[in-house]
């Protein structure tokens, strides 16, 4: 996986405004609210990761930057990356590509905004499909208030040929969700737009020029994965009852570093059950204990280390020498 997504790097914005949540957003950044008993921010970091994308820049508000900092680190526990960079004004989501130039250098970004939120036991398997491909990649779902989203215009042959923000009149109910795979072009073409009348560089003008260049893959939401944009009340309160439910039903992966460093192969199990007993006053923590000890207990009987994500066939038994090699890089 690494070999694969060499020359990519993730970056998870998470500054803005956040005016739509207010009074709730006035002393606090919106990433930083949860979702379920996990904060928000986790799950776009989460995607990046079961992307498998471990060079991850998270970029927030020059008062919120501490905070971040102090929640995520420098991502080394979950074996990662994490550079933190401040965004001084809300000044639109492609500028953000531009501030992480330097830290992209030269690679090509996968976007992951903070406050949407992807739920599916597939989840893994499709981010990793979309991965696979080359050149930029938007995802588009199907949303009942397309007006508050960019938009994806198609021709009467289905085909894509526009993209426009928050349309009054929606050419098509397909709203461009906040998971983009670019290219090493995206900083530069950033670079060459105008802002938009609300003042913000928009992602949709991006989009826009690939689309219109037709180098933009564009790929429907699999059935079986929701999405969320939890950037507004219904949305949050919407995740939050989704999450909950699918932790209900053992399904826990979602918005938990934790859990897909572990699955990645990333950390072993031990770094796992130190991890969760650092939490484990929480049901998070206690949640990671139990897979951590599970996991233990299989190895003991020689049994794979890592569980792949749920979606992703079960991995063969090995030999003992078998397992004693995949230990080190367990599969996803
Ligand atoms: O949720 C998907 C939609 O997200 C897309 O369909 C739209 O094309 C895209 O423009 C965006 O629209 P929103 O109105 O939902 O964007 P919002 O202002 O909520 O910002 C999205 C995320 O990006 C949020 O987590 C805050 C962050 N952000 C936003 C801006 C404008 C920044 O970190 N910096 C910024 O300057």
């Amino acid at each position: 996986m690494a070999r694969l997504h060499q020359h990519r790097k993730g970056i998870v914005l998470a500054g803005g405004r956040g005016t739509r949540l207010g009074p709730l957003t006035r002393a606090v950044n919106k990433h930083l609210l949860p979702i379920h008993d996990r904060p928000m921010i986790h799950f776009p970091l989460a995607c990046l990761m079961m992307a498998g994308l471990r060079e991850i820049a998270v970029i927030s508000t020059p008062e919120e930057t501490p905070r971040m900092r102090r929640l995520l680190g420098d991502g080394r526990r979950w074996g990662l990356r994490i550079t933190h960079l401040v965004q001084p004004q809300p000044d639109g989501i492609a500028r953000a590509l531009i501030l992480a130039e330097d830290f992209l250098d030269g690679a090509a970004p996968t976007l992951a905004l903070g406050d949407n939120v992807f739920l599916g036991r597939k989840l893994g398997p499709f981010l990793r499909t979309v991965m696979r491909g080359s050149g930029p990649c938007a995802i588009v779902a199907e949303t009942d208030d397309p007006s508050a989203c960019g938009v994806l215009a198609l021709d009467g042959s289905g085909k894509p040929v526009g993209m426009v923000e928050k349309p009054a009149t929606p050419p098509s109910n397909l709203a461009v969700t906040g998971f983009y795979r670019l290219d090493p072009d995206a900083p530069d073409l950033a670079r060459s737009l105008v802002p938009s009348p609300r003042g913000e560089v928009e992602i949709t003008d991006l989009l826009e020029i690939y689309l219109q260049e037709q180098r933009l893959g564009v790929v429907r939401l699999p059935r079986g994965i929701s999405w969320f944009d939890a950037g507004t009340p219904e949305g949050l309160f919407s995740a939050t009852c989704a999450v909950r439910e699918l932790a209900a039903q053992g399904i826990s992966f979602h918005g938990c570093p934790e859990e897909i460093a572990w699955r990645n192969g990333w950390i072993p199990a031990a770094a796992l059950a130190r991890l969760g007993r650092a939490l484990a006053p929480s049901t998070y923590g206690r949640r990671l204990v139990t897979l951590a000890d599970a996991a233990l207990d299989h190895r003991s009987c020689d049994q794979p280390s890592a569980i792949p994500l749920p979606g992703t066939p079960p991995a063969p038994r090995r030999s003992p020498a078998a397992f004693r090699h995949a230990a080190n890089v367990p599969p996803l």
